[in-house]
């Protein structure tokens, strides 16, 4: 499911270092990840617009710095280096290759939890002509400009620190939106997913752990490793129909899915 230890637990599915409150009372609840979102739970929303070093940050303390934390400096650079050593990972070229069939010349991009920006800078070289980058990790954002500066399109990019469900409003609807391996680490994925769909005036790209016995057991193993090391941080699975329904609310049908290799799924929606 991984290519290396290091990114292995986060493209198996696992979460950045999430609020040890949201997990405590989810694992009080028997469900680990929950369905009440972290912000439902916490009682301030700290949602501060700041500047620097040209990057728009709004910190969401508990969920933000959390995610930082666990998708650190070391994360990045290692996914930096395998990246530029050997391209996207499987599912995430099958996404791109999946959108570009489906037509992005001349599209804006929002690629929310990009990472180090595997997606945003294949389809800026593809024909996207502008990316906005969210994500809740400043190391992963920083790792995506670097890349971005290297291939020439830092300056068609706009990146933006924290926490997508927190940006949401200040962010406008684009073409292209992106979720790639972002709705399994993320609690309150259901709104996450909803914002994202409804961001979407075009497409809506998603990669996502595939339903089966197998990934089940590895999710089960994974989380009670990172248990018992003490992380708060937990995979989860999510449904196909549920997903599906929450694209269909925002005005999305189903265009192509795909299964790749034992792990994940990648689904792109298409506005009706
Ligand atoms: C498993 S990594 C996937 C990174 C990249 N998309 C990939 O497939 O390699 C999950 C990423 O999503 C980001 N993330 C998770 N939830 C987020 C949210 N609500 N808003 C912004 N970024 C988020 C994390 O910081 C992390 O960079």
């Amino acid at each position: 499911m991984g290519r290396t230890p290091d990114c292995a637990v986060g493209e198996a599915l696992l979460a950045s270092r999430l609020a040890r409150r949201t997990v405590e009372l989810n694992q009080r609840k028997g469900n680990a990840m929950g369905r009440q979102t972290l912000h439902e739970r916490s009682p301030v929303h700290d949602r501060q617009g700041e500047r620097y070093g040209g990057e728009q940050t709004v910190h969401e303390p508990s969920t933000t710095d959390a995610m930082g934390g666990f998708y650190d400096e070391k994360r990045a650079t290692s996914q930096l280096r395998s990246y530029r050593e050997n391209g996207p990972i499987a599912s995430t070229a099958a996404l791109i290759e999946a959108l570009a069939t489906a037509g992005v010349e001349g599209a804006t991009l929002l690629d929310i939890g990009g990472g180090i920006g595997a997606v945003q800078h294949e389809l800026l070289d593809a024909g996207v002509t502008h990316a906005i980058s969210v994500d809740a990790s400043a190391a992963y954002l920083s790792a995506a400009r670097e890349e971005g500066r290297r291939r020439g399109h830092a300056d068609r990019v706009t990146y933006l620190h924290g926490d997508f469900v927190h940006l949401a409003d200040s962010v406008p609807p684009v073409g292209i939106v992106t979720l790639d391996r972002v709705i399994n680490v993320y609690p309150d994925w259901e709104r996450l997913t909803g914002l994202a769909a409804s961001h979407a005036q075009g497409l809506l790209g998603l990669v996502y752990p595939r339903d089966t016995p197998m990934v089940r057991v590895v999710v089960f193993g994974m989380n009670l490793m990172l248990r018992f090391k003490g992380k708060p941080v937990r995979a989860a699975i999510r449904a196909d129909d549920a997903i599906e329904r929450i694209a269909h609310e925002n005005g999305l049908a189903l265009l192509v899915a795909r299964d790749v290799g034992p792990a994940w799924r990648v689904a792109l929606f298409q506005r009706t």
